[in-house]
């Protein structure tokens, strides 16, 4: 991400908690039981057999179900740790610190906090992003693509069967200006690869007619973003689209879950293009909950920063999530001089 690689070197990495870098990782050969490979990153240990994803850690240990285990590494990987707080589930995930990156056990979970049984490691985020990349190749099997919704996809359960590189190496669209721009990610098409999706059949897929002045065709542009989004093949993966300065349009389609839930180091824009999303919130530190926020097309909601959210999408629908990258925020949102809500009314 952009971001990321900006906020690394324009100033000191932020480290709130003060923690020291971890490092050290390994990658241990296929087991003779599923014929998986397992995974270490400073303490926490990382297999998987036909069902679960197993963590452990000292003095603890996680099980989740692999699809939900894969679905949320998935979107770990491409998004490079993303803004903020990747949680898992309620016990394990990462917060980035663009750079640098904490993975976690129990950090965000009140009842670990309080009983002083959370455990958190930091990581350069390209070592860590390494064994991560490594392990979502070989837990996803070739009938498997995590990215995609449920109906869309086979399963992952049981022994290791194949590989699929080409859904889990995806990268995650980030237009330099916007998309259609000469240079810039190009439209989608049937013939690039990109088919309407089965429920978006009934989107218009016309282009706008463009005529810029001679000598201004490379600034002015237009594209039909509906059509573009009823392209997508993968879910919950908002792409830049369009970028001013910070302002980053991150549209993208919706089926099923959101295979995280996402902590937010700032705050967050969505507004709902087409169809119905439920949001799912909690507060980021604790996971207590917070509220349930109904969007239906049209609707426009603000994500506080110091919330959690997972969303439930029961068919496609389309959302546009809208960003603030700059790498300033999380700091700001800390020290009280960026607000933990956008809008007072
Ligand atoms: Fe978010």
């Amino acid at each position: 991400m952009a971001m990321s690689e900006s906020a690394a070197t324009a100033d000191a990495i932020d480290n709130p908690r003060g923690l020291p870098i971890t490092t050290g990782t390994e990658v241990f050969p296929p087991d003779n039981v599923e014929g998986y490979k397992a995974f270490k990153a400073g303490d926490f240990s990382f297999r998987r057999d036909a069902y679960f994803a197993h963590i452990t850690w000292p003095g603890g240990r996680h099980e989740m179900p692999i699809d939900v285990f894969l679905r949320a590494l998935m979107r770990d990987v491409a998004w490079g740790f993303f803004y903020g707080t990747v949680n898992f589930d309620h016990i394990f995930g990462t917060t980035n610190y663009y750079g640098e990156v904490e993975m976690f056990a129990g950090a965000c979970n009140h009842a670990y906090t309080k009983a002083g049984r959370d455990f958190i490691q930091r990581f350069k985020s390209d070592e860590l992003m390494d064994v991560f990349s490594q392990m979502v190749s070989d837990w996803t099997n070739a009938d498997y693509d995590p990215f995609a919704a449920p109906m869309e996809t086979g399963t992952p359960w049981g022994s290791k069967n194949g590989d699929n590189d080409a859904a889990v190496t995806r990268q995650r669209v980030t237009a330099k200006r916007m998309i259609g721009l000469p240079g810039d990610t190009p439209v989608r098409t049937d013939e690039s690869g990109f088919t309407v999706n089965r429920h978006f059949t009934d989107v218009d897929q016309s282009q706008p007619d463009v005529y810029p002045e001679p000598g201004f065709e490379h600034e002015v542009s237009a594209y039909n973003l509906f059509g573009y989004l009823s392209r997508s093949d993968v879910t919950w993966n908002p792409s830049v689209c369009s970028v001013i300065k910070d302002s980053l349009f991150c549209p993208t389609t919706e089926e099923f879950t959101l295979p995280v839930e996402h902590g937010n180091d700032r705050c967050e824009w969505f507004i709902q293009l087409s169809d119905e999303i439920i949001w799912d919130v909690k507060d980021g530190k604790s996971g207590d909950p917070r509220a349930t926020v109904t969007m239906r097309a049209g609707d426009v909601s603000c994500m506080p920063a110091d919330i959690r959210h997972q969303g439930f999408s029961n068919k496609r629908s389309m959302l546009l999530v809208w960003e603030n990258g700059s790498p300033k925020i999380p700091e700001m949102v800390r020290n009280g001089t960026a607000p933990v809500v956008a809008v007072e009314f």
